[in-house]
């Protein structure tokens, strides 16, 4: 890695305004610069670029970033061929890693297998792990082929035994098993099974953990490191890579027990992501070994979003996609432990087509349902695909093919299926609560210590969170060079320049927001409460709601406003 020394450098001597407009012509718009979007096709520029914050946005295609993101979008780059691109241009020497960093990653990966032993080990001589295991119907040689383990209880077992071989505290922490705290250094994974995740060599690299009851988080996941970024890795990707290659497509489920009980049940082309959704990273990883991609998804309402989102990350980055939504609550692991291993496979077959899943999947008034099935085969670049795409949604609903490629035309350009402006931005109390924390980033522990960083529900907000809690220097600028994905990019750089709310109202924008966020985790808990049928907790959180209703002033939900 390099520093962010080297970046800053490279930031602070190359204009974002003056690097685009190589690219593409810029005007003068008030503060800013505007210019038509290179990334998508449309006649008025939405396209945004800001002097002062040294970062561009779309705000037709939602595009966004400092001048690495633009240089790897534009030009298709790896974010190492960008740099190597931009510091050429700034005119600043790249030092290739020294070997004392080299040898750092060596005792990090020394590390993990080091961890990898003692968990394993550990759960041999585990009966309630190992029961744990049973009762969830893992089978042994199953447990074996992933190397399943078992980190005990006790807040210093690992830590002990990575002392024991000599490794050195620095490197234990950059190792991401361990962390510092008031007791000391301590281990993080403590009474869970543990996942370990192997990269395509065979080294294990990261771990996931679950814990055995009902506290949470249900999973804990390695933080990333020198030898691990979550999304550039999938789970069991390993184990399936060969049967990938032969039945030429993956199937990508949503868990970690989901993937292994695929593999149990003779399914071996499933993967699993890392506790986020599908990523660009994790796409280039699986295009290594095929095009064609089944995306496993639970078929409630999050599920379908869920499958959305990713749907159109696999358009965009050219490979093709089928759906299978399982009836809400179910995942692949239920399945197949209730109907067996062929209607698993049975339902595999039976996978939707994009427009098929589309269609079947949304309750809206047809026409709503068509646009919004335009806008993700917009994200689709080769014309063949596209025209198959067109044939079939025109096919299933006796819309006439031609209105539909006009629309998909309009769309293309304008970012919109009428040609108007962009649609209004969604703004939900996290992303508010996102955009004040980028707006005031020393609010950002205060914020942390009020909402936990598990209850965020978006992804791409839990992410942004923790990036800024963890940087020291939490600008927009050094937000940026730590983000990985387009996503996360595109969310910082809109709400750099556009954060939805009245910024002299920042506290109080705060404070709504963790109000309304502490309050539908409450009434999601008293709901869980209410079906587990247990009085002693239902009776505590009916009381902690009515607190906060009175705090609020509310007097009922529905009274609950964002201003
Ligand atoms: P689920 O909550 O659907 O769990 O999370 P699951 O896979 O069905 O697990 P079991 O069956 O209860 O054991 C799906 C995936 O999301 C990630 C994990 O990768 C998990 O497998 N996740 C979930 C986390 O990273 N953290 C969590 O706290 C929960
Ligand atoms: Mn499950």
């Amino acid at each position: 890695m390099q520093s962010n020394g080297i970046l800053d450098e490279i930031k602070n001597r190359i204009d974002i305004v003056e690097l685009i407009s190589d690219y593409i012509p810029l005007k003068r718009a008030g503060q800013n610069y505007k210019g038509l979007c290179p990334f998508h096709t449309e006649k008025t520029p939405s396209f945004m670029v800001s002097p002062q914050k040294q970062i561009f946005h779309c705000f037709g295609c939602g595009t966004g970033g400092d001048i690495f993101g633009f240089v790897m979008k534009y030009e298709s780059l790896s974010f190492r061929e960008a740099l190597h691109l931009l510091a050429k241009k700034a005119g600043v020497r790249l030092r290739s890693q020294d070997s004392a960093g080299r040898k750092d990653t060596e005792t990090i990966r020394a590390m993990q297998k080091e961890a990898l032993g003692f968990f394993m080990e550990t759960l041999a001589r585990s009966e309630t792990a190992k029961a744990y295991l049973k009762r969830r119907g893992i089978a042994e040689t199953i447990q074996k082929d992933f190397s399943i383990g078992y980190a005990p209880a006790g807040w210093h077992n690992l830590y002990n035994r990575l002392k024991a071989k000599g490794f050195e505290d620095p490197l234990i922490l950059q190792a991401g098993l361990c962390s510092a705290g008031g007791k000391g250094i301590y281990d993080i994974f403590r009474a869970r099974i543990m996942f370990p995740i192997f990269n395509l060599h065979s080294d294990v690299i990261a771990f996931g953990g679950r814990v055995m009851d009902n506290t949470q988080p249900k999973y804990l996941n390695s933080p990333d490191t020198v030898l691990f970024k979550k999304g550039d890795n999938l789970y069991a990707l390993y184990n399936a890579k060969e049967e990938i290659r032969k039945k030429d497509f993956v199937i990508v489920v949503e868990g970690y027990l989901d993937a292994i009980m695929c593999h149990q049940h003779g399914i071996r082309n499933a993967v699993a992501p890392l506790g986020t959704s599908l990523t660009e990273g994790q796409l280039k990883k699986l295009r290594r070994f095929t095009n064609n991609v089944l995306l496993v998804f639970d078929g409630d309402e999050a599920g379908v979003a869920a499958a959305k989102r990713s749907l159109a990350l696999i358009f965009e980055h050219g490979l093709k996609a089928k759906i299978l939504l399982l009836p809400e609550g179910e995942d692949p692991d239920s399945i197949l432990r209730e109907k067996g291993a062929e209607h698993m496979k049975r339902l595999i077959s039976q996978a939707s087509s994009p427009v098929d899943f589309l269609l079947k999947s949304s309750s809206a008034p047809m026409e709503d349902t068509i646009n919004e099935a335009i806008a993700i085969i917009a994200k689709v670049n080769d014309p063949i695909l596209t025209g198959e795409l067109v044939i079939e949604l025109s096919d299933r609903t006796r819309r006439n093919e031609r209105d539909i490629r006009e629309k998909l035309n309009t769309y293309k350009k304008t970012g919109t299926i009428t040609g108007n402006k962009p649609k209004t931005m969604l703004y939900n109390e996290e992303i508010l609560l996102l955009s004040a924390a980028i707006q005031a980033p020393e609010k950002t522990e205060e914020i942390l210590s009020r909402v936990p960083i598990e209850d965020i529900k978006d992804n791409v907000v839990r992410e942004v969170f923790k990036r800024l809690s963890s940087l020291e220097d939490k600008t927009v600028h050094a937000l940026l060079t730590a983000s990985e994905t387009e996503e996360e990019r595109a969310l910082i750089s809109r709400l750099s320049l556009n954060p939805g709310f009245d910024l002299s109202n920042l506290d109080k924008n705060i404070d709504d927001c963790i109000k309304k966020i502490t309050m539908k985790r409450v009434e999601e808990r008293i709901k869980t409460a209410e079906l587990a049928g247990d009085l002693k907790l239902l009776t505590s959180l009916l009381s902690k709601r009515q607190r906060l209703l009175q705090e609020a002033g509310w007097t009922s939900l529905t009274d609950r406003r964002i201003p």
